[in-house]
């Protein structure tokens, strides 16, 4: 008897009942840029079809997401004034803040709104934290860490990102939300972070690439697979709710192994870089950008990820109501 596997491939209709990996836009999440200023919709040049918003117009965005069936979105700031201790990132009228009640008026609950807490963007100097002489200092970041997270609460953030990479972090948000009365506020850690190549195009677009040194002190090696374990766990245990694994695609054995150890739900990131090399090389013809870009986010699913934070969010989304995936 001759075992035959293409019987489960014949017409789509099998291929469909028998794909092992089913997606839904639900686990999708759309990164957004906003803007100070007003009437702003600029084009990211790294990012091609991506766009600086001001806080005004970043509903546009969101319409046009809500349309595709995506309605969970993690916000990023540009501040017009930077300085050593980032003093933006959570001033009460910081455009986040801004961002975050202007949105939550019009939409409430019919958008969940994820927020980056990071000292990156906000910093002259541009490392994630606050520095002492030329070395990021842990435990006083911890303290403008809390004060981010608490300032996005209060302006309606549904759930707060820490992506700076410090030690301690997730607990020390966690007790300092729960102390100002936001118990209800998750935390979406990124608990696994390498310091990779592949932000290139997003330090780009938000003009946050360090002034000095790189981010290697606190962001992790990309030769190390146990230590990724070693961060999730103690993220984990320090109350976060869900963790990131970023970026995805050179690191889909993390995804599969972080997934396979920690018992909450996993995050993949698709960073900037991943996008634009698609977006480039389908420009250019060398590939077919729409089948490549399902491909790469099943495979990052496939891995084991529950979510995934994706520049293609929208694309995705449409790809799955065609039928073409999911
Ligand atoms: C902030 C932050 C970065 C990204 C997400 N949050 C940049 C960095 O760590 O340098 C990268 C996202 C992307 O490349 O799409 N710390």
């Amino acid at each position: 008897m001759v075992n035959r596997p293409r019987i489960l491939r014949a017409t789509p209709l099998i291929r469909e009942l028998s794909r092992e990996v089913k997606i839904s836009e639900k686990a999708l999440i759309l990164p957004i840029f906003i803007k100070e200023g007003k009437n702003i919709k600029s084009p990211i040049k790294s990012m091609d079809k991506q766009y600086h918003y001001s806080v005004d117009r970043v509903a546009e965005e969101i319409e046009s997401a809500l349309e595709k069936g995506v309605n969970k979105f993690i916000l990023f700031g540009l501040p017009d004034k930077k300085d050593s201790f980032g003093s933006l990132a959570y001033c009460e009228n910081g455009v986040i803040q801004n961002a975050l009640r202007t949105l939550k008026a019009k939409y409430g609950s019919k958008i969940f709104l994820i927020t980056d807490v990071c000292m990156c963007e906000y910093t002259d100097h541009g490392h994630c934290g606050i520095l002492d002489g030329e070395k990021v200092d842990n435990d006083s970041t911890l303290l403008y860490l809390g004060k981010i997270a608490i300032s996005h609460a209060l302006a309606g953030a549904d759930m707060i990102a820490p992506s700076d990479m410090m030690d301690g972090r997730v607990k020390f948000i966690r007790k300092s939300l729960d102390e100002n009365g936001f118990k209800d506020i998750g935390i979406m850690s990124y608990g696994v972070k390498y310091a990779s190549y592949f932000y290139g195009p997003f330090r780009e677009a938000v003009n946050s690439k360090p002034s000095f040194g790189d981010r290697k002190t606190y962001q992790m090696d990309f030769h190390n697979k146990k230590e990724a374990v070693k961060e999730a766990m103690l993220d984990v245990n320090e109350g976060s709710d869900m963790i990131i694994v970023k970026p995805a695609l050179s690191y889909l054995d993390i995804v599969q192994t972080v997934s396979n150890t920690i018992n909450i739900p996993v995050v993949a990131y698709s960073v900037s870089g991943e996008y634009a090399m698609i977006k480039s090389a389908g420009k250019m013809g060398f590939i077919d950008e729409y089948g490549v870009m399902c491909e790469s986010a099943i495979s990052i699913f496939r891995a084991g990820a529950d979510v995934l934070i994706s520049y293609f969010a929208k694309e995705i989304a449409t790809a799955i109501k065609n039928g073409d995936i999911g």
